[in-house]
This record gives structure tokens, sequence and C-alpha cells, in this order.
């Protein structure tokens, strides 16, 4: 299995700190957060990893990363967005990096406390569909939500105004490599970006979606509360336990 961590877009909600440099370059505690995506899918055994990354800070990345060395990786790739597209038309530059293997993509802003690395290894026995992460929160109207019916997930809304479960739908997925072609049906929504969910969706109707409940915290950092949720979460946590670098 191969890795995308997507790393694009304009982080409005975090104006003005996203106003010189890009979001995923924000400190989260004592790390950029792009350490943390970084380090989940290291963390699982994931070794290829592309970060998707676009706008006017793109060069920074490799600054901060170079080739992955640090992170103990061969190599790391890269791809750039041009403009903004949404969640799923980031995901569709990784399509020849990902040359039909399995991928876990995680959202560049989602920071996890535990390991999936069993959830990847059961995902990997069938290697097909899709499978999501799920994690109860109170605030759910903020992300997708799943409706679950005998234990399966009949629907994700993006954004519910009357959410159907406790469940949020976190930043991190588990594919097949029939996620390009689903891609490729897509029609941009009513904020006029390609969805995740629906892409999510059509796996559901697929009979194809499968999902793991998330063990420990989960944060996303795209907005201010949330942004200063996580650092204090990875502070108490304790970041030296969390990441894999040894502080110098
Ligand atoms: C995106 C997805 C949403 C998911 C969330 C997790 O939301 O569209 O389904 O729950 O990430 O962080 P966005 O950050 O684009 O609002």
């Amino acid at each position: 299995m191969k890795g995308v961590i997507l790393a694009g877009g304009l982080g409005k909600r975090l104006y003005p700190l996203t106003k010189i440099t890009n979001k995923h370059l924000l400190p989260v505690y004592d790390k950029p957060m792009i350490y943390y995506p970084l380090e989940c899918l290291i963390k699982a055994g994931i070794e290829e990893i592309i970060i998707v990354t676009g706008g006017n800070n793109a060069g920074d990345f490799l600054r901060l990363l170079g080739n992955g060395k640090e992170f103990g990786l061969k190599h790391l790739h890269y791809t750039y967005q041009e403009g903004e597209g949404g969640i799923a038309a980031a995901l569709a530059l990784a399509e020849d990096f990902a040359d039909n293997e399995c991928i876990c993509v995680v959202l560049g802003d989602n920071i996890i406390e535990k390991n999936i690395k069993k959830d990847i290894e059961d995902y990997s026995k069938k290697s097909r569909g899709a499978r999501i992460f799920l994690k109860e929160v109170p605030d759910r109207e903020r992300f997708g939500v799943p409706e679950i019916v005998n234990g399966k997930i009949i629907k994700i809304e993006e954004k519910p105004k009357n959410p159907k479960s406790k469940y949020a739908v976190t930043g991190i997925y588990i594919y097949d490599s029939n996620v390009f072609d689903i891609i490729r049906t897509l029609v941009p929504s009513q904020r006029n970006e390609l969805e995740i969910t629906d892409v999510n969706n059509r796996y559901v109707e697929l009979g194809e979606m499968t999902y793991s409940i998330l063990d420990g915290w989960w944060a996303d950092a795209g907005t201010p509360e949330s942004l200063f949720k996580a650092s204090r979460l990875v502070s108490e946590t304790g970041a030296n336990n969390l990441l894999l670098l040894k502080k110098k």
C-alpha cells in the first residue's frame, strides 16, 4: 500500500495565519502540522508516500522535508495542484504515483493519537473497496457524517444540519485503484469542489465500503479552535512519544 497526504488548499478558515504560508506548515505544538500525517503513515508501515500540495509555498515543503531521510524514508514524492478543486481533485493527481496499488489517504490537517497499522493489515487481506475511519465527536455538523443501519453505512452526508449518527468521517481513507475512475465521474458540489464524500458514497452504493472506529483522539487542525486543540492534545500526550523524530 502507498500513502497520499493532501496538503494543498488555501486554508481560508485559518486566515490570516495562512496569508503567507501553507496551513500544513503551521506549528502544532512543537512540530509543523505536516509531520503528523507523515508519521501516521510511516508508523502504519507505509514507506512510499506522496505529498500533494499547491499554492505559493509549495517549495517550502521541499525545504522542510527534503527527500524524507529524516523520517527514515528512501524518497518522498511530491506533486503540485494548480488552483483549488477540492479533496477528490487533489487526490486525482496521485493516480500515476499509485500505479494501480491500494492507497491510504490522509488529509494533511488530520492528526491522530494511535496507530492504524492493524486496520491497514485487515484491509489488505482483501485489498478491495474502501475503508473509512469514524470517530465520535460533539460537533459532527462540521464533517462528513455516516448513516449506519445494522452496522453498515448506507449513506454519508457532508456537513449535515441533522446528523444521522454520532460519528464524523475522519480524513483518513483507504481505497483500491477504482478510486480514480470514480473521481472521473464526479461533478462539483455546491461549494464548487469535487467532494471526497461523493467518492465514499459511490463505494457505499457499490457495497464496497467498510469502516473502522478510530482509537484514541482525533483532531482536524483546520480552524483556529481545532488547531489550538490539536496542539493541546499533542502536548498532553507527549509529543516525543508521538513522533518518530527525536529531539536534537
Ligand atoms: C473534509 C471532508 C469531510 C471530513 C473532514 C475531516 O472536510 O469533506 O467529509 O469529515 O474533511 O477533516 P473539509 O475540511 O473539506 O471541510
